[in-house]
């Protein structure tokens, strides 16, 4: 999207200098490739972008949105691990390219970066920016086990679906979002409306990384399809064809989801012609229509100008039309 370059330009800039490869360079490696690997970036351009709604310049929100992007990128490498995961962003996830114990750490480090990135902050709106990251980091914690737990359980509800990617995914995106509008200065109101519009629309956002982890393009995806599949990840997908399919499919599906074979196309395939026709995959779609519906409601009480709001607007539709 154009008028998002202004925002990705300065972003790619910055984020180019805010990590050097230094002594000792197995640390320091890993996570310039991460980083250079790309990906959409959308959690800093939130971040840009909210402060520049409130009319103060976007830069100062700059270390806030590089914060942000690092968090994410240690949480991936991280996240790669515990998903035994081959691919990230067309290349070669860390762990695979280098080793476990390079992923952990390098992880760890970027972790660190992050949080040092909020140190040139005064010291009012450095504390209210850390806590914010604080809770956010520990709540993404929190997803990540409940989504590793859920991988062995076969009695997950779909509310603690839900309450799962709310954590991992969605309450980073609306941090996000508050961080800029909390280095414009905003009021509380305008704080909290912007951190609900991006928590639901990050709930449709890791609703459509479901769909697309079993339904992408494989050239295009950039990961692995079927990775979720392949390790029993209990998503909406999974849950609301359980529900929909006949007994007899239901127990199969259940089945499916207890094994781990050697050669998993057969059971990839399987379990994806169930999603289909189970109709979990247009009940998938139609969750994701229902929390970008919510969050475009949430944004109609924020006070800023309609110009804004349908940047925003517009943002969302983008998210949601993605095949990567
Ligand atoms: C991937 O996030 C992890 C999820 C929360 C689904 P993105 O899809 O934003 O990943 P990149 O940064 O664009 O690669
Ligand atoms: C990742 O969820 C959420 C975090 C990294 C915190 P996924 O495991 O679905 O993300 P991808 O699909 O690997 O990007
Ligand atoms: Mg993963
Ligand atoms: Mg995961
Ligand atoms: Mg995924």
């Amino acid at each position: 999207m154009d008028l998002l370059k202004k925002y990705s330009n300065s972003l790619e800039e910055h984020l180019d200098k805010a990590v050097t490869i230094q002594e000792p360079t197995q640390l320091y490696e890993p996570i310039k490739y991460i980083l250079d690997l790309g990906g959409k970036r959308l959690r800093p351009i939130l971040t840009l972008m909210c402060c520049d709604f409130f009319e103060v310049d976007y830069h100062k929100a700059m270390n806030a949105a590089l914060a942000v992007e690092l968090f994410h990128n240690f949480s991936l490498i991280h996240d790669d691990i515990m998903d035994n995961a081959p691919l990230r962003r067309k290349k070669e996830t860390v762990h695979e390219k280098w080793d476990l114990n390079t992923g952990i750490l390098s992880g760890d480090a970027m972790l660190i970066l992050a949080y040092r990135l909020f140190e040139d902050y005064e010291s009012a709106l450095f504390r209210e920016l850390a806590r914010l990251f604080s809770k956010t980091a520990i709540q993404v914690c929190e997803g990540q086990q409940y989504d590793v737990d859920f991988e062995r359980r076969d009695d997950v509800r779909l509310d603690e679906y839900i309450k799962m990617i709310d954590c991992k995914t969605a309450v980073l995106i609306g941090a996000a979002m508050k961080m800029g509008a909390i280095v414009a200065g905003a009021s509380t109101a305008c704080k909290t409306s912007l951190f609900e519009f991006g928590r639901n629309l990050g709930i449709a956002f890791q609703l459509q990384d479901d769909y697309l982890d079993a339904f992408g393009n494989p050239d295009t995806f950039g990961k692995q399809v079927g990775g979720d599949i392949i390790a029993n990840k209990k998503t909406f997908l999974y849950l609301t064809a359980l529900e929909r399919s006949s007994p007899s499919e239901a127990a199969e599906l259940r089945h499916l989801f207890s094994i781990s074979p050697k050669d998993p196309s057969d059971k990839v395939a399987i379990v994806k012609r169930i999603f289909e026709n189970s109709g979990a995959v247009s009940a998938t779609e139609k969750e994701i229509a229902h929390y970008t519906q919510t969050a475009n409601e949430v944004l109609n009480t924020i006070k800023i100008s309609e110009e804004r709001k349908e940047e925003l607007r517009n943002f969302g539709a983008w998210l949601m039309r993605r095949k990567v």
